[in-house]
């Protein structure tokens, strides 16, 4: 047909774009902002909430503005490599998925979802002993996956989810230790959240055994102390113990067979008004001194903020609910793009920092 328009043909070659396709979505920032407008209130208070005044968790965001990058300069990093080796894994780039609980809730393929984005990048998941799938058919996506442990009160329960986790190929084992007790959410209280009819909790209904509908009923968590961490470590699997904030549990927890940490306040949803999570690192990094890897998680959201945690000694960073808003806005597409937006991120900061490697990342290059 030949062109009737008289205006000009467009080429038809392929060419990289030079804007990315929706110019809404170009950050994590985006992606919070775009959820919230799509999230009913219930799902939103519980996603975004925070404990009492939320002063921790503006805080873990706000500690990443109180550092400074000097950055290098005249290196070559005309090539960059973020990949890291993690328990014996070489993980593409040191960014994880943190445990979040009731995926289902953001969209409805939930946690499977999160999976699929995840494995297709080699990106490491860590599902939680409340996540709204099973975690054996979370496993049988396939990717490289860490199952997160709450402490449910009666020991028959407790064993058989931590049996089932190792049966379908958990390659470690994340013990949660700042939740002796639910923390007070009170934009949950505010618009009355219930988690919605039909929504399960699979992991929990199974291990102890009752039906769906009496979850509600399992108790949770127990009284839980550092004996019992030896207890889990004896299945076999390194265990990550995350929720330390003081150096001398740090210290506590390897006596008792951590084989790792990840420092974290729970996104500020457990006891307000703690320690950042970036604070609190480099005293915990010292402490364990080089024994096993310190893990961080809470308020990344940028490319930058990896670069600082990795400075200030962190092996990997673990990302909450960003996921969350990729998942609201788009599935797995939308969880696909947000790891891809805070890689390229990492990637980008690196080389313009004169970082090209993960052992480039020392705290030399902080003001
Ligand atoms: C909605 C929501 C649910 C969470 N559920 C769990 C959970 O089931 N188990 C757990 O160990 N941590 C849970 N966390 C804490 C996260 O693993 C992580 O510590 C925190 O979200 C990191 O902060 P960020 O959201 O700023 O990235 C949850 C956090 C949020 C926001």
């Amino acid at each position: 047909m030949p062109e009737q328009s008289g205006l000009p043909v467009p080429p038809r070659a392929s060419f990289e774009p030079a804007l990315p396709a929706d110019l809404n979505l170009i950050n994590l920032h985006d992606y919070e902002r775009v959820a919230a407008e799509r999230l009913a209130p219930g799902p939103l208070a519980y996603f975004s909430g925070g404990a009492e005044d939320e002063v921790t968790l503006r805080d873990n965001r706000a500690a990443f503005g109180r550092q400074a990058i000097v950055p290098r300069v005249m290196r070559d990093v005309s090539s960059v490599d973020m990949s890291v080796e993690v328990f014996g894994r070489r993980w593409p780039s040191p960014i994880f998925i943190a445990p979040t609980a009731l995926q289902r809730m953001a969209h409805p393929d939930g946690e499977l979802a999160t999976a699929r984005a995840a494995a297709s990048r080699g990106m490491t998941i860590t599902v939680s002993t409340s996540a709204s799938t099973d975690l054996a058919d979370i496993a049988a996506v396939g990717g490289p996956r860490w199952f997160q442990v709450y402490f449910l009160a009666d020991p028959g329960a407790r064993r058989a989810l931590v049996e089932r986790a190792v049966a379908s190929g958990y390659e470690a084992l994340v013990l949660t230790v700042d939740l002796a007790r639910i923390g007070r959410r009170e934009r949950d209280l505010r618009v009355g959240f219930q988690i919605p009819e039909g929504l399960q909790i699979p992991n929990v209904a199974i291990a102890a055994g009752v039906t769906p509908e009496e979850v509600a009923s399992v108790e949770f968590v127990d009284r839980m102390t550092w004996p019992d961490l030896e207890w889990l470590a004896g299945f076999g699997l390194p265990v990550i113990v995350k929720g330390i904030l003081h150096p001398d549990d740090a210290k506590l927890a390897i006596e008792h067979g951590a084989a790792g940490i990840e420092v974290s306040n729970h996104g500020g949803r457990q006891l307000d008004a703690t320690i950042a999570s970036l604070d609190a690192l480099p005293a915990v990094v010292d402490a364990v001194a080089g024994r096993i890897p310190v893990l961080l998680d809470g308020g990344v959201r940028r490319g930058v903020d990896v670069l600082m945690s990795l400075a200030l000694g962190a092996a990997a960073v673990g990302i909450g609910r960003p996921v969350i808003w990729g998942l609201a806005v788009d599935g797995q597409a939308g969880v696909g793009n947000v790891l891809d937006l805070l890689r390229r991120e990492l990637e980008n900061a690196m080389a313009l920092a004169g970082a090209p490697t993960i052992a480039d990342l020392t705290p030399e290059l902080l003001a």
